[in-house]
């Protein structure tokens, strides 16, 4: 029972944006829905009248799946999922990210590049059990290892989170719009949504109740859950701790695998980037050692590098559509409470006026002509693929250290190319590699990586940390 396929949804919003410019309205079945194409327009509704623009709606299809009342990305805006941000908060600030995360970022991701040099081709794995390792490791204490081809958990997540993402766009379920559905038995014709959904609804209960149950056993491993077990209170039971976990890992999973993917899909096509970045770190670092966090801020081209990919192709190009809590007026518009409210983050980071030539990889556009950082571009909740107002991504603190370290580490080792002379879709044809869902999830694709130099390689196996 799907309405529409996620492929057309980037280009139908789009053609909308055009024809309809800031905002436009939609409305099936009773839903309305705002899309909004402007960060002007963005900034007014969900920062400044944020009382209003910051619930969720209601997803029988989440529901069912047993995501609904579970991932603080689902819940409606209230006392509940303000306790699920303030553990979020608590796991996941700045101050948190350097102290208890920059280590097992800097281990697990020296065991990435060993992966890349021993199996190269097989990069997209190594960069899904990566994020599983990082993870895993922080919330739960847990090691994976990494040459494992399969881990319970972590495919439990994958497939829990990109069934989510489906769940949210707007058409994917005709049981969203016609809730009484899925009060009908998993076998009566068309009912194929409840077998999707049970499925899903095993996924979740595996990541929220195995990890945390697992963590419990080793308490003498340093992790989120630990933090968690000695801070809770008398009143607590424990079952938000283990929800924030479980949401950790499958919130962090799509969305940085997309983000890594869409790097190497562009350096792939990217030489000269390459090239520039490299020369960068050379000049700033040398040749003796990887680069590490305390490097970022001399290395504004790496930097640029990064804010590009997340330009390019938002992992989350819709972000998640919020829903308002009351009826409002803007512009003259009356906009019902219970509309859905869409921030086109597509639409926003291929604005022509702010992004010349939009679809073109330029990371120099974020720097000035002696090529130091932008001033406007410098603050992490700029970049507006994290989202926006009071539902801006918890997590952006972790993702951007995280695939920036990835990112200048790749970078420093190796170089990217095609795998094949013919091989490159060709710089028009790359978006078609991915697919047009909420997450924008890549299709496989090939890539040449290779050592930059001899030394680099050894620099990498020998690394101590
Ligand atoms: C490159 C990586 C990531 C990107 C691009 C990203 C992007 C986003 C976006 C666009 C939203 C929706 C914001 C809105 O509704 O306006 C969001 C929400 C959220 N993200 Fe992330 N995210 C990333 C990584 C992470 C990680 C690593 C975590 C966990 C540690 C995380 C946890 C969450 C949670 C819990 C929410 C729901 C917030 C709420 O509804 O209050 N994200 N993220």
């Amino acid at each position: 029972m799907k309405l529409i396929e996620s492929k057309q949804i980037r280009s139908t919003y789009s053609a909308l944006a055009r024809r309809y410019g800031d905002i436009f309205h939609l409305s099936a079945l009773g839903q309305h829905t705002v899309v909004i194409n402007t960060l002007e327009v963005a900034e007014e509704l969900f920062s400044r009248r944020s009382h209003i623009y910051s619930d969720r709606i209601e997803n029988p299809m989440l529901n069912l799946m047993g995501w609904g009342r579970t991932a603080a990305v689902f819940l409606p805006y209230g006392e509940i999922w303000r306790a699920h941000r303030r553990l979020f908060q608590q796991g996941f600030s700045t101050s948190v990210i350097r102290t208890s995360c920059h280590h097992i970022l800097s281990e697990k991701i020296h065991r990435f590049l060993c992966n890349l040099l021993d199996d190269p081709e097989d990069f997209l794995h190594h960069v899904e059990l990566m994020l599983g390792a990082v993870v895993l490791k922080y919330v739960y204490g847990r090691d994976i290892d990494v040459s494992a081809r399969e881990d319970v958990l972590f495919s439990a997540a994958t497939r829990s989170a990109r069934a989510a993402g489906e769940a949210v766009m707007p058409g994917r379920w005709l049981v969203n719009s016609l809730p009484a559905l899925q009060f009908l038995p998993e076998w009566f014709p068309g009912c194929y949504f409840r077998s999707v959904a049970r499925e899903v609804k095993e996924c979740v209960k595996q990541i929220i109740d195995g990890g945390y149950e697992e963590a419990l056993r080793c308490m003498e491993t340093d992790s989120f859950v630990k933090t968690l077990e000695a801070t809770k209170t008398r009143h607590d039971t424990g079952q938000i701790a283990r929800k924030v976990c479980g949401t950790a890992y499958a919130a962090a999973a799509e969305t940085s695998r997309t983000t890594l993917a869409t790097f190497f899909l562009l350096m792939r096509e990217h030489p000269e980037v390459q090239r520039r970045a490299q020369q960068e770190m050379t000049e700033v670092i040398g040749a003796n050692r990887l680069p590490d966090f305390s490097d970022r801020a001399a290395l504004p081209y790496v930097q640029a590098v990064y804010l590009e990919v997340m330009r390019w192709m938002p992992a989350l190009p819709f972000a998640v559509p919020h829903t308002t809590s009351e009826d409002d007026v803007y512009m003259g518009y009356y906009i019902p409470k219970g509309s859905m409210v869409i921030g086109n983050i597509w639409a926003m980071l291929n604005d022509e006026n702010k992004y010349p030539d939009p679809r073109a990889f330029k990371p120099e556009r974020f720097l000035t002509p002696e090529g130091k950082l932008l001033a406007k571009d410098t603050d992490i909740n700029s970049i507006l693929a994290y989202g926006f107002g009071r539902r801006l991504c918890p997590g952006r603190h972790f993702a951007d250290a995280f695939v920036w370290h990835v990112m200048a580490s790749v970078l420093a080792g190796f170089n990217i190319g095609s795998s094949k002379e013919n091989d490159s879709q060709g710089k028009d044809g790359l978006e078609d590699v991915f697919n047009e869902g909420l997450v924008s999830h890549t299709a496989p694709f090939e890539c040449s990586i290779a050592p930059r130099t001899l030394e680099v390689a050894d620099l990498i196996r020998n690394q101590i940390l």
